[in-house]
Order: C-alpha cells, then structure tokens, then sequence
C-alpha cells in the first residue's frame, strides 16, 4: 500500500510516501528555519501562513520523487496532534480534501508516536523495547510493546528536554535551533568547566521522571556560580558543559529503567535524538541494543507519519472528515499507580 504522510505540526512542512510502513519512496521536508530564525524561535502565526503557501508544492513534489501519480496513492496518513493548532490545521484540512478528492482512505495520527516509529523505517526492530522520545516539546521515556502501545514510564515534570536546548541557546545568542547550535558548540568545548547541580526527583513516582527548568535557570541566571576553571569560559564550554548535564540525567534514567524492566533493546526519536553527545553515550551503554533515527528522521517528517499512518490504515483505522487538531496529547501523561 502507498500511503502519503502530512507533516505540518510545528516548522517543517513535509510530505512523504512510504510503502507498506517501510521502503521510503519520497520524503520532502521544506523547514522554515531561516523564516523564524531572526525571532530565535517559531512564531506560530508565521508558521500556518507559510503552511498555506508551501503544503501544495510540497506534496507534488514528494509525488514526483517517488515517481507515483496521484491515482497511485492508496491512503493518507497525517498529523493532528499535538502541536501548534493553525500549523496543525493546514496540513489537515489539505489531507482531508485530498483524501476526498481521491477516495481513498485518512486517518490521523498522533507525531509523538510517529517519531518512535522512525526509527521503524530503517531498523528491524523486535518488541517490546525502551522508548525515548526527546524532541522540542516532550521528553518521555515508555514501555513499548506495538506501534501503539506504549506505556509512559517517565516524563518531564516542567519544560522538555529540546526547550531546555532551545531557552539557553536563545539566552546566549548560539542561533536557532537551539539544540543543533550547542550540539555544534560543544563539540570543541569543555564539559567539565561548569558543574551543574542535578534535580532532587529520583524515588518513588518520580523514579523515571527528569526536569530541565532547573538546569536552565542555573545556566541562564546563576552561570557563575556552577563554574569549575579558573580560565574565562567560552560559549563552546558552556555549551558543552549544559549539554553533558542534560543529557547524562537522560541517560541515568534510562539505565534505571532498563535495569527495573529488563528490557535489552533502547530506541530513541525526536529532534534531541539527533545530538551528537546522546547518540554516544547511549550507544555506549553495554550489553543493549540501540537504535537511533538516522538525522534526517529524527526532526519533523512525513515519512514517519506515512509509516506509522499504514499500520492503522492496514488494520482499519478510518479517520472521518470531521477529525479535528489538537495542541495537546493527554494519553501521554503518566499514570500514577
Ligand atoms: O522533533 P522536533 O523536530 O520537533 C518537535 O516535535 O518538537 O524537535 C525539535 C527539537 C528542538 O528543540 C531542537 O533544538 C532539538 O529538537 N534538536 C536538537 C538537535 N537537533 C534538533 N537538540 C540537541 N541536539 C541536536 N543535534
Ligand atoms: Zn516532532
């Protein structure tokens, strides 16, 4: 089955066909990074209208890459949660009537599970497994036994891990985006030249739980006060020294989790998945199998959505015309025993 995917929920306007959730035939990604760079983040406002403008090119041209005519596709996956709601609106409203138009089946899907579901495109991977899904808006470490059922083990308790990456980047003038600017930066700079406290949240129900506002107001106000070299520090050693604090509280709760269930596979999705420092580090850890998105499958795409989009479709799933976008995603909260 040639499903095509939609992607519109935050700054990437994207368009893909996947075959049967797994052979990638196109995957058409138009970032409006340089639109939103000068305001150091994404203007929700901008976003839709440029949506509007660029979702029609996008898909002819994710088309014409996969060398397939309109009549060839059989179903239309895309995203309607979570995200900003007017970005979300334009990739769904143009789904809708495509679908219409075609006849075929639609059915919406959720982005947080399809960024776990990219790594799907490139990897066999068996279940169940630890999922980590770090992206701009949510940091959640599951239990995932299928493409849809995934259990929330642990989550942030105040900002995600890629906002962290973001504020600190936007505090210190690094460029946008945040976390590709310190993932930069930190490559040539001192990870030891600041010490920056962990959050107190380890026991009980907050065993899997991470926080990052913390971390952010210790680099953004209290820099100083954390500082380990007698030598003047420099954006490469504050990058570097940031980036080693999130991410090893990442990765100490991921190796907690993976000793209390016994799993022995770790997949990871989301724009954080792509940092140079957590692909190590993870890929480290002994006597595990790690699967990371190749980078272009990390941050927003229709592939993923395309992928993820086939197996609801293939067991029936229908979407109606009526389907609305939400900013939010309540299955993905933890449920406290
Ligand atoms: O998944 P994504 O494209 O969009 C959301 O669903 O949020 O993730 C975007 C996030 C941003 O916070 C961005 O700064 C971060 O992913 N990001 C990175 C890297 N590349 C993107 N963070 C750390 N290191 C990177 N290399
Ligand atoms: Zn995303």
């Amino acid at each position: 089955m040639y499903v095509l995917g939609i992607e519109s929920s935050c700054d990437e306007c994207s368009a893909a066909v996947v075959e049967n959730g797994s052979r990638i035939l196109s995957n058409v990604i138009a970032t409006q990074i340089s639109i939103h760079a000068p305001y150091d983040g994404v203007v929700p406002e901008i976003a839709s209208r440029t949506h509007t403008e660029w979702v029609q090119p996008v898909v002819a041209r994710a088309l014409e890459e996969a060398a397939l005519g309109k009549g060839d596709i059989e179903g239309i996956a895309v995203t309607n949660r979570p995200g900003l709601v007017g970005s979300l609106l334009v990739g769904l409203s143009y789904a809708k009537g495509y679908a219409y138009a075609l006849g075929v089946p639609l059915v919406a899907v959720d982005h947080i599970r399809a960024h776990l579901y990219a790594p799907h495109l490139e990897f066999q991977i068996d279940y169940p497994y630890l999922g980590l899904i770090v992206s701009g808006g949510h940091t959640i470490i599951t239990r995932v036994e299928s493409f849809d059922d995934i259990e929330v083990l642990g989550t942030t308790i105040d900002d995600a891990c890629g906002e962290a990456f973001d504020k600190v980047a936007k505090h210190f003038g690094y460029g946008y985006p945040g976390g590709v600017a310190i993932d930069r930066l930190a490559r040539t700079g001192n990870p030891e030249a600041f010490s920056f406290p962990d959050p107190s949240l380890h026991k009980g129900e907050h065993r899997y739980d991470v926080s990052y506002s913390g971390l952010k107001t210790a680099v953004i106000n209290q820099l100083e006060q954390f500082r380990n070299t007698e030598k003047e520090p420099s954006s490469e050693d504050i990058a570097a020294s940031f980036e080693k604090a999130a991410v090893d509280l990442l990765v100490r709760r991921v190796t907690k989790a993976i000793a209390d269930t016994g799993l022995s596979r770790i997949v990871a999705g989301g724009g954080v998945a792509a940092n140079t420092y957590l692909r190590q580090k993870l890929k480290s850890l002994n006597g595990l199998e790690v699967f990371f998105p190749s980078l272009k499958l990390c941050t927003d795409n229709g592939a993923m959505i395309a992928g993820i989009g086939y197996h609801y479709l293939d067991g029936g799933v229908r979407s109606p015309l009526t389907v609305n976008a939400y900013s939010r995603v309540e299955g993905f909260r933890k449920t406290y025993p």
